[in-house]
């Protein structure tokens, strides 16, 4: 007997409805939201992209504090901008936005258009943010199917194809548009990421109880949440080892911006080489890169996970004096904790490190009270 797929289904009209009573409910307030202009819906969606609402949140309210428009954004000065998006990762991210805003400044009055086709010519805009932008700030009836929407309805109709394949998605679009309200089809789509974020959940943790389609999915009925959606596995990630040094001078410590290319570009960084280096070759590394150590303590291990590679850290901390002269583009910057906090986008691979220098610095400066 042959196979039979089971595609992705459009709503009914009595689901679509539940899931916008559920919606007027059960919504989080959250200030693209409340305000949903079309520079902070599409702000807060690249944001929200690889990062968690409560994560972003702040990050959010800071940036257009800064940056309350597209002119701004355009013009704004590159460090600040990284500064903004300091802990958010995924950094070209916010080049591309500000990318786009140049082109929207220079191009569009400084406003985002409202139509799928202008708005995907964006540098960093795709189908998902386009769907978004122009249905939730233009009200136009355009899908936004993110991970989220793949979930809710792979598991309401039943697919069990792998959702990784470009197909899955433009299938869910289609499902998507056959669902949608000609009134208000913004609220839709947030409905839909909505339920996709509160009730129905990854990891075994789906609250069908409280689903406005409970009876009528496919997952819940034949006890298949844990199992659906299936989605392939990607590649591993490679491991790397590497050694990254905290370098102290008094009440300053060394960073060293990233080359412009490739991981973390333009970023600023602990002094970090690959490898695990003992004591005699972390040292040897300090003097090569322009820093005299004198006293030397080993730091405890530390992960990160970035999407492709993963960095096993081991850490050195060494007090002692950078040479003269200072910082040419590629040397040594010596910097305060001022700076570090205020100025220096500094990512989250080096957290670990970062707060055993935070201790050390803000210890320092208890000490020179004293
Ligand atoms: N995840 C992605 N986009 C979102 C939005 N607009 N609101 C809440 N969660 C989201």
């Amino acid at each position: 007997m042959e196979e039979h797929k089971r595609p992705f289904r459009p709503l009914t009209d009595l689901e679509r409805d539940a899931l916008l009573q559920w919606f007027k409910a059960e919504r989080r307030i959250l200030p693209w939201r409340e305000d949903p202009s079309p520079y902070r819906v599409w702000v807060s969606e690249i944001m929200l992209q690889q990062t968690r609402v409560d994560t972003v949140i702040p990050y959010f309210e800071h940036f257009m504090e800064v940056l309350p428009d597209i002119p701004s954004l355009a013009s704004a000065d590159g460090e600040i901008l990284l500064k903004l998006w300091e802990g958010l990762g995924y950094y070209s991210r916010v080049r591309n936005l500000q990318k786009a805003a140049v082109v929207l400044t220079e191009s569009y009055g400084g406003k985002l258009p409202s139509d799928v086709g202008s708005l995907l010519r964006l540098p960093g805009i795709g189908p998902y943010t386009a769907g978004a932008i122009a249905s939730i700030a233009f009200g136009k009836p355009e899908p936004a199917v993110d991970g989220n929407v793949l979930r809710v309805l792979a598991r309401l109709s039943g697919y069990e194809e792998d959702i990784r394949k470009p197909e899955a998605r433009k299938e869910a679009e289609n499902a998507v548009r056959r669902s949608m309200p000609e009134r208000d089809p913004g609220t839709f789509t947030q409905a839909l990421m909505e339920i996709g974020a509160l009730v129905c959940v990854p990891n075994g943790e789906a609250k069908c109880g409280c689903c406005p389609f409970c009876g009528n999915c496919f997952a819940e009925n034949e006890n298949k949440t844990d199992v659906l959606p299936f989605r392939s596995d990607l590649p591993e990630r490679k491991k790397e080892d590497r050694t990254v040094l905290i370098l102290l001078d008094g009440d300053k410590v060394s960073l060293r911006r990233r080359p412009p290319k490739g991981l973390l570009a333009g970023l600023y960084e602990l002094p970090n080489a690959p490898g695990r280096l003992d004591v005699d070759r972390a040292v040897a590394y300090a003097r090569k890169i322009g820093f005299d150590p004198v006293r030397t303590e080993i730091l405890p291990e530390a992960v990160h996970l970035f999407s492709h590679v993963e960095w096993h850290m081991t850490g050195w901390l060494m007090t002692g004096s950078p040479d003269e002269p200072q910082a040419g583009e590629n040397g040594l910057l010596s910097v305060t904790r001022a700076e570090l906090d205020g100025k220096y986008a500094v990512p989250s691979a080096f957290a670990a490190y970062l707060k055993i220098l935070r201790e050390r610095m803000g210890a320092e400066k208890t000490k020179k009270k004293d």
